[in-house]
Formats: C-alpha cells, sequence, structure tokens
C-alpha cells in the first residue's frame, strides 16, 4: 500500500488535495495519478527486459479507459484482450493489432473470425477452439493457453493455473495439441499460461515456467521451434498497510534466468493488469450518512458495489482513510457502506476512523485494477467518473452516465403501450 502525504490534515494525490478534486467533479469518482501508471509500466519491463528480449501485454480487463490506455500505448506496452470488445477499444486508443494478443476462454466462432479479421494473435484455449478456428482460417501464427495445474491467486474465484480449471489445454494434451495445429497448416509461435490473479509468491510463477519449459524442450524435439513463452498475469500488490510487495525484479531475474538456460527461447511475453494499474488510483466516495444502529456504527457513503464490486465479490481489503481528516486521531471502528440496498453492500468492514461526519470525503485505496471495469447500473446507478491527475492538474477522463441513457437500448413493445 502506498503512503500519503497531506497539507493542512488533507491527503493529497497527484499533487493535488482530494477535497479539490472531489469538489470540482464529484462524487463518486476514481482518480488516477499519470506518473505512477508510467512508473509502474516501467518497473515491470525493466524487470525482465534487462535480462532479455520482452514485450509486457498489459491486461487490459484490469482498466480499460482509453486515456489509461493511450499512456501505456505510449510507453511501449502491448495489449492482453479478452473480447472483442477489449480489441477495439485497445485499437481505438492507437494500439495496432499486432501488439494485441487475444487469450478468450469459450470463445464463439463470430469472435475468432472478427479477432482474425482485425489480424490479431490468439491464444487458442482449446482444442474445439483450434479445430473451429481451422474453418475459419489457417496458416495463422497461433500460441496455446496450457493450463499447468500450478494455480495461485487472492481467492479461488481467480485462480486459473489449477488442475481442472475451465482455463486452458490440460497438460496431457499441449504436445498432441500442437502436432495437430501443424498438421491443420497453423503455424505455432509460443506457449501460455496463467496461474491467476493477485498471489503473492514468485514460486508459483517458476512452477509453472518450468512446465513450460520442458513443453517448449519436448516440442523443439519434435520439430517445432517456439519463438516466445508467456508467463500470464498475476503478478500481486500490497493492499494492507505494512503488506511486503512481491519483489518483481527477483520475479524478473528468476524466470528469464530458467529460460535463458534451459531454452532456446530468447522472448518473453507478460501479462500483468493490477500490478500496472492498481494502486495509481484512488476511489473518492463522500460521507452522506452516519448511523449507529445498536451499537454498530456505520459510515455511509455515495458508493456502493454497484462502483466497486471487490469487496462484496471477493471479501477483498481496500484500505480506507478519511481525505479532509487524514492523519488524525481515530474515535472508533466503523463500516463503509453504500447505497445499494443489500447488507452486503460494504467497501470496508471495521475500520478506525476519525470521527466520520457527512460531508467528509473517504479515500479507497488501490482501486485502478478492476474497479471501474466491473462497477455496474445496479439499482439503476448510472456509471460514475474517472479523472486522470498529473502535476497537480486534474483532468475528466470518462464524464459520468446520465440516467435516460440506461434506458437508451431498451424497448417497450407497443401493445404495451397506452
Ligand atoms: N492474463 C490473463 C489470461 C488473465 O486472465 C488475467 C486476469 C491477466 C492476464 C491479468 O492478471 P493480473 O495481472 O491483473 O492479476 N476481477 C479480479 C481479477 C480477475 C483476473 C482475471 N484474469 C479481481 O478484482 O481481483
Amino acid at each position: 500500500m502506498r503512503d500519503y502525504d497531506s497539507r493542512d490534515n488533507v491527503m493529497m494525490f497527484g499533487g493535488m488535495p482530494v477535497t479539490k478534486i472531489a469538489d470540482e467533479f464529484g462524487t463518486p469518482v476514481y482518480v488516477t495519478d499519470e506518473k505512477r501508471l508510467r512508473e509502474n509500466y516501467r518497473k515491470v519491463y525493466g524487470a525482465f527486459a534487462k535480462h532479455m528480449d520482452t514485450k509486457v501485454h498489459y491486461a487490459c480487463k484490469a482498466n480499460s479507459n482509453l486515456a489509461i490506455l493511450k499512456i501505456l500505448e505510449s510507453e511501449g506496452s502491448g495489449i492482453d484482450a479478452v473480447s472483442i470488445g477489449e480489441v477495439m477499444t485497445c485499437m481505438k486508443a492507437g494500439f495496432t493489432p499486432d501488439r494485441i494478443m487475444y487469450t478468450g476462454v469459450n470463445v464463439s466462432n463470430e469472435e475468432l473470425k472478427a479477432v482474425t479479421d482485425l489480424g490479431v494473435m490468439i491464444n487458442i484455449d482449446s482444442v474445439s477452439e483450434l479445430e473451429r478456428l481451422a474453418k475459419i482460417r489457417r496458416s495463422l501464427p497461433v500460441s496455446f493457453r496450457i493450463t499447468t495445474g500450478v494455480g495461485s491467486g487472492h481467492s479461488d474465484k481467480v485462480v486459473t493455473g489449477a488442475k481442472g480449471v475451465k482455463f486452458g489445454i490440460p497438460l496431457r494434451d499441449a504436445i498432441g495439441t500442437y502436432l495437430r495445429a501443424k498438421e491443420l497448416g497453423f503455424d505455432p509461435k509460443g506457449i501460455h499460461v496463467h496461474i491467476g490473479s493477485g498471489g503473492q509468491s514468485v514460486e508459483p510463477f517458476m512452477e509453472a515456467t518450468e512446465i513450460l519449459i520442458q513443453l517448449t524442450n519436448q516440442l523443439k524435439d519434435r520439430g517445432t521451434d517456439l519463438e516466445f513463452i508467456d508467463i500470464g498475469g498475476g503478478i500481486g500488490v500490497p493492499y494492507r498497510p505494512n503488506e511486503p510487495e512481491m519483489d518483481v525484479d527477483e520475479l524478473g531475474r528468476n524466470i528469464t534466468e530458467i529460460i535463458l538456460e534451459e531454452t532456446d527461447v530468447r522472448k518473453i511475453i507478460l501479462e500483468p493488469g493490477r500490478y500496472i494499474v492498481c494502486d495509481t488510483t484512488v476511489l473518492l466516495t463522500r460521507c452522506v450518512d452516519v448511523k449507529d444502529a445498536d451499537g454498530k456504527k456505520y459510515v455511509g457513503v455515495d458508493a456502493g458495489f454497484n462502483t466497486l464490486v471487490r469487496p462484496a465479490m471477493y471479501g477483498s481489503y481496500h484500505h480506507v482513510a478519511i481525505g479532509n481528516k487524514f492523519g488524525k486521531a481515530c474515535t472508533a471502528k466503523y463500516d463503509v457502506a453504500g447505497p445499494i440496498c443489500e447488507t452486503g453492500d460494504h467497501l470496508a468492514r471495521d475500520r478506525v476512523l476519525p470521527n466520520p461526519e457527512e460531508g467528509d470525503i473517504v479515500v479507497v485505496y488501490d482501486a485502478g485494477a478492476y474497479g471501474f471495469s466491473m462497477s455496474s447500473n445496479y439499482n439503476s446507478r448510472p456509471l460514475c467518473r474517472e479523472v486522470l491527475v498529473n502535476e497537480g492538474k486534474a483532468e475528466l477522463i470518462r464524464d459520468s452516465e446520465r440516467i435516460e441513457e440506461q434506458w437508451r437500448h431498451q424497448r417497450i413493445p407497443e401493445r404495451l403501450i397506452r
């Protein structure tokens, strides 16, 4: 978790008082620090690139705002996309198709056609997908997502590499699938794994990479030379105070070392999402109500799980602070709850806070990954604004929805209108 400065007990973010941002743009609002975004990209890229040819394919499911994509585009990033929507959004932000790799699961024929029509390379997820793709288009460069049996993640819901999950080609079928791909006329270029999301240790990355290395060498013996190994995403970040951070330099050094020593492959791809965007962004939400419910104290705010679903969905911890009472003595324990009509609508539980009052600005930390991108219109609430701050200046990068826009695609059958 990052530490922040304050001025006169007001938290500063990207060189601006959070209260000023909230007053200018309203709440709830996601606020992203451009400088930190560029730093995170450079750090993870540098950790690998100093050892071997490296491509970072930012997993844009974490945050697909066009301005954020544009910044990463300017840094030289590539993209990991999971849908035709993500592919097109990234192209809108300036990414050419050769910088995008598509790794979908349960992919329809329509989507396979649309993605390959655009010239985007596919990481094939199943034998069914391979056979269906062959009927649409052959002689394409491809890669395969292998389920190595090594999984990791902050919650069972996001462990993707374990045996029996819905993702990827089971290990025992891997070699046969590459041979079949060649028979069908494809040109296998790489091998891919994604262990899961938000794990905190280097070990599962090493274990999964070792398995890819063995497969790569077995394929070489059978006449297939791969150009790249893609180790997926999943680098965890610390959400709690004093939580240790995964050492990306160590990760880069250890992974590239075994690839360089044990294979002839000279290019690595990685697909971090969370690592690049998580701590670039805070969610500002205003305290609208304070309640003592038979001894249980609540800070009622204007962002609920429609705005940030991670605490309700995964039980995730996000640190919270009162932005206009930063560093003041805490008075009691509170739950921070939103406006959604469900008891599980919590952003935080049992947090000691400094005398929360109506009008205060509650800052939710580490909201840049899977924050806005998982927000919804539940309870018919409009999607909120996004703001970019850089060197003390703030710019709107997404306006809030108007309520009317939620009706845009709906139709009332004529016979129901009187
Ligand atoms: N590559 C693939 C194939 C993926 O499926 C994912 C994430 C990533 C890369 C990026 O993983 P990251 O570096 O961000 O951990 N909504 C959940 C996380 C779901 C991740 C899904 N796949 C959350 O809020 O924690």
